[in-house]
């Protein structure tokens, strides 16, 4: 891609994404790369820039994750951020020791001097989270600021272009990060702010025709914002050589089925091919229980319908997902441990032919929401709430039947109807109801029921990263359990989760 790059460095630490989404935002594309191929990643790409993240460790500590900066200290600029920071002290002469206190939270920054990126906070509250701290600055190096418990919380050496800061300038907390990373980018490192959806739009679909050659791409559409952006940014590239297809797995939520066909046909892509493979699907995944093997049952599923169909599909040789960075993210880097397998970045089997093609994978997902109203998407699509690739399967603990699917379908369709009619849904990321595999005793009519429970959930996020559970109003909530036991048959209980993300996950598998 031709445009500038700023590498940042993850080191293990929480906010590592939000440090790559905040210089984004400024206009700045940027990349996070995994300490391990750090060195290498950042010697082959020459960067603009480079940002070392945050992490959990000590610089002290045996086997901590290292960088060397020789031959980059001094030919590209670098910001280090909080472990960066003492990195940075660390491996430039300068020495790190651990702090008599942990320092975690709101703290008062003290500039000093004409520190250059220390002065861009005019609001001095700044956030903290670190057990070591730098001890003495590495030569060449002024100090730029303090905390009252932190004596070197900034340093630079304006001559080399190397900057750390012991706090986190990426969160919302520290009011002004975004001043100061923005000085990083255009003042110190000079770069010009090439990133935009436009630009992308412009790199990816060249991208694709160079990718592609005179093949032809198979869509997987699910109505999901995904995979109608990715195929809209497809067939901007190829025109008529792309075939949408939309598989039916039967786990989809109510009526959902028939408004995708009837949107994607209506709005944008007149040659859709349907494919009604629900009983593939339910064949598949019967006796299936555990969360790891349904994911993969239906990722392989999914490939082996559109393998069956690729001829009649008029001899497709690619196969385009909406994969995005942060699924590529978490389905384990080297750095991060491995959450869950989304099913459309681990779950394809070895032997599948179709090549497979991931045009939103560097992008979040606000990113995809703005490339997709550039290309003229309805909004409706375009705002849709966020759906698993493998539907009601991670919504439905235990096997996955045709009766389950039913009834989770229906309180799911109960509790966003209602949402809806009480204008709740404005906000919200994603709300569902999900199927335990418990029992419980009851009592209705008279009679004793030994049934399931549901359990809803409805959270706020901003990039499905972290994520709050919303504080619904109870009486909306008990009138939701109380239609749903009254309406639903097979559950006698249900229950609002509220555990946010982490510990919790979005989905229930
Ligand atoms: P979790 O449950 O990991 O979900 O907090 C994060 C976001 O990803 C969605 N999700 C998936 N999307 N394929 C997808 O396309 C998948 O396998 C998958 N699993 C979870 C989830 O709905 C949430 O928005």
């Amino acid at each position: 891609m031709s445009h500038q790059t700023v590498l940042v460095v993850d080191f293990g630490g929480q906010y590592t994404q939000l440090i790559v989404r905040r210089i984004r935002e400024l206009g700045v594309f940027s990349e996070m790369v995994p300490w391990t191929n750090a060195r290498q990643a950042i010697l082959e790409k020459r960067p603009a820039a480079v940002v070392l993240s945050g992490g959990p460790k000590s610089v002290l500590g045996e086997g901590a994750p290292d960088l060397d900066l020789d031959g980059i200290a001094g030919e590209i600029p670098l910001l280090g951020i909080c472990y960066g920071h003492q990195l940075l002290a660390h491996k430039l002469g300068g020495s790190v020791e651990p702090a008599k206190d942990r320092e975690y939270g709101r703290r008062e920054f003290v500039p000093a001097g004409t520190g250059h990126l220390a002065n861009q906070l005019s609001d001095k509250q700044v956030w903290m989270s670190h057990g070591d701290q730098v001890k003495t600055a590495p030569p060449g190096f002024t100090i730029t600021g303090s905390t009252d418990s932190c004596p070197i919380a900034a340093f630079e050496d304006r001559v080399r272009r190397v900057y750390g800061v012991q706090f986190h300038p990426e969160v919302s907390h520290t009011p002004d990060g975004r001043a100061l990373l923005r000085s990083f980018l255009f003042d110190v490192a000079g770069l010009v702010g090439d990133w935009s959806s436009a630009a992308f739009i412009e790199e990816t679909t060249q991208g694709i025709r160079e990718t592609v050659g005179e093949g032809r791409v198979l869509c997987a559409v699910s109505g999901g914002v995904d995979s109608s952006v990715a195929a809209a940014l497809v067939t901007e590239a190829l025109g008529d050589r792309v075939t949408c297809v939309f598989v039916d797995h039967g786990l989809l939520r109510k009526n959902e089925a028939e408004d995708v066909v009837r949107e994607f046909t209506e709005h944008f892509h007149p040659h859709l091919v349907a494919i009604n493979a629900r009983d593939q699907f339910f064949s598949a995944l019967a006796g299936v229980t555990d969360p790891e093997v349904k994911r993969k049952t239906i990722g392989s599923e999914f490939v082996k319908c559109f393998e069956q169909h690729a001829d009649e599909l008029q001899g497709c040789d690619f196969l385009m997902q909406g994969t995005l960075y942060p699924d590529v993210i978490e389905s384990g880097s080297a750095t991060a441990s491995k959450i869950k397998t989304h099913h459309n970045v681990g779950g394809l089997p070895d032997w599948m032919r179709l090549k497979v093609i991931e045009p939103l994978k560097w992008l979040f997902k606000d990113e995809v929401r703005e490339v997709g109203r550039q290309l003229g998407l309805p909004e409706a699509m375009v705002d849709r709430e966020p759906f698993p690739g493998p539907g009601l399967a991670v919504r439905i603990l235990g096997e996955v039947t045709r009766e389950r699917v039913a009834i989770v379908q229906e309180a799911d369709f109960i509790f966003r109807s209602e949402l809806r009619a009480a204008g709740l849904h404005k906000g919200i990321w994603q709300s569902y109801a999900a199927l335990l595999d418990v029992r419980s005793v009851g009592v209705m009519g008279d009679e004793r029921t030994y049934q399931q429970p549901i359990v809803l959930r409805a959270v706020q996020s901003e990039d499905a990263m972290t994520a709050t559970a919303v504080p619904l109003p109870f009486e909306t909530l008990e009138h939701v359990a109380n239609r749903i036991v009254n309406e639903v048959a097979g559950v006698n209980r249900v229950l609002y989760d509220l555990t946010s993300k982490p510990p919790a996950t979005i989905e229930w598998e």
